[in-house]
């Protein structure tokens, strides 16, 4: 496959910038460099010339830390941004804080931000790749695509697996991108949570499971964003919608969540730590995969 000639896209604000070739693409890549992580020596020279601006303007863990290991893997000068130790703090916009970014020389932006719509922002004003981190309640596209790549590695799909997704749909980013793509390749799922905190514009097409394995993919209460009266409790939630101890889980059964993990909630303990649970491959597969789109969208930079 000619990488160059097929994968055109020059950001990832949103599922939507990728054709499913593309993704093809981005797996094939993927699977290249989850072979390059399991050497002894990790890292390669491929973005050696690039310096990445790591904007995180909201909490993170996963996300900011595979980022900057997969960056480091690809031997990238990095810079570390944070609004809280930064002159934003003085009332400097987002734009101009970026754009003294760019006239560092920086090659590519990963941001995360509480507000949505601002790596597609970002991506329009500044002319070189965004990758989206997470932007409100809108995308968070590399966990959608790391989380595809996990179901696919263990060979689960779309001809012999279907995604429950459980939760709240409502707020979170990873629904956002994670429906899009499984529109886009067509791998069956199905919405369940309270409806209080479902997509009111969403459809939803219930199939039986039959013969198929199931996943069940339970999405993080968003205590940050969850207004107090669209669910009773915490305890009702997890009676009704948790992932309790009591399932009986057998090898057609799978378990997944982007994270973090409010365990008695979403996802009792024996459940998230049993063999089946894919959340710490999730984790895994998350530097293969960031390593990959870094790789493609740094390409842009010669061609
Ligand atoms: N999955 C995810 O986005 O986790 P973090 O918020 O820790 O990055």
């Amino acid at each position: 496959m000619n990488i160059d000639n097929q994968f055109k896209a020059n950001k990832l604000t949103s599922i939507d910038d990728l054709s499913a070739v593309e993704i093809e693409i981005l797996y094939e890549v993927t699977i290249e460099f989850w072979k390059i992580l399991q050497r002894p020596n990790r890292k390669v020279p491929s973005l050696k010339d690039l310096t990445i601006a790591n904007l995180f303007f909201e909490d993170s863990t996963r996300t900011r830390i595979s980022f900057e290991l997969a960056e480091k893997r690809l031997s990238a000068d990095i810079v570390n941004f944070t609004s809280s130790s930064s002159s934003m703090k003085k009332g400097e916009t987002l734009l101009d804080t970026s754009k003294n970014l760019l006239a560092m020389k920086i090659d590519m932006v990963v941001v995360r931000d509480r507000h949505s719509g601002t790596a597609s922002f970002l991506s329009k004003k500044l002319g070189i790749p965004v990758i989206n981190a997470g932007d409100g309640t809108n995308e968070h596209p590399t966990q959608s695509l790391l989380d595809l790549f996990t179901l696919w590695a263990k060979g689960l799909n779309s001809d012999n697996s279907k995604i429950i997704l459980i939760g709240d749909v409502l707020h979170s980013r990873v629904a956002g991108s994670s429906i899009k793509l499984w529109n886009k390749i067509g791998f069956d799922y199905e919405l369940i949570g309270p409806k209080t905190i479902q997509r009111k514009t969403w459809t939803n097409n219930p199939t039986e499971v039959g013969s198929k394995k199931t996943i069940y993919y339970s999405l993080r209460i968003q205590k940050e964003r969850l207004n107090k009266e669209l669910i009773p409790s915490n305890e009702e939630y997890h009676k009704f919608f948790g992932i309790t101890s009591d399932m009986t889980v057998d090898n057609n059964i799978y378990f997944m969540h982007p994270g973090p993990i409010n365990r008695g909630i979403e996802i009792d303990s024996l459940i998230a730590d049993n063999p089946q649970s894919l959340i710490l491959n999730q984790v895994e597969m998350g530097v293969a995969l960031r390593m990959a789109i870094l790789y493609l969208l740094g390409q842009k930079k010669w061609g």
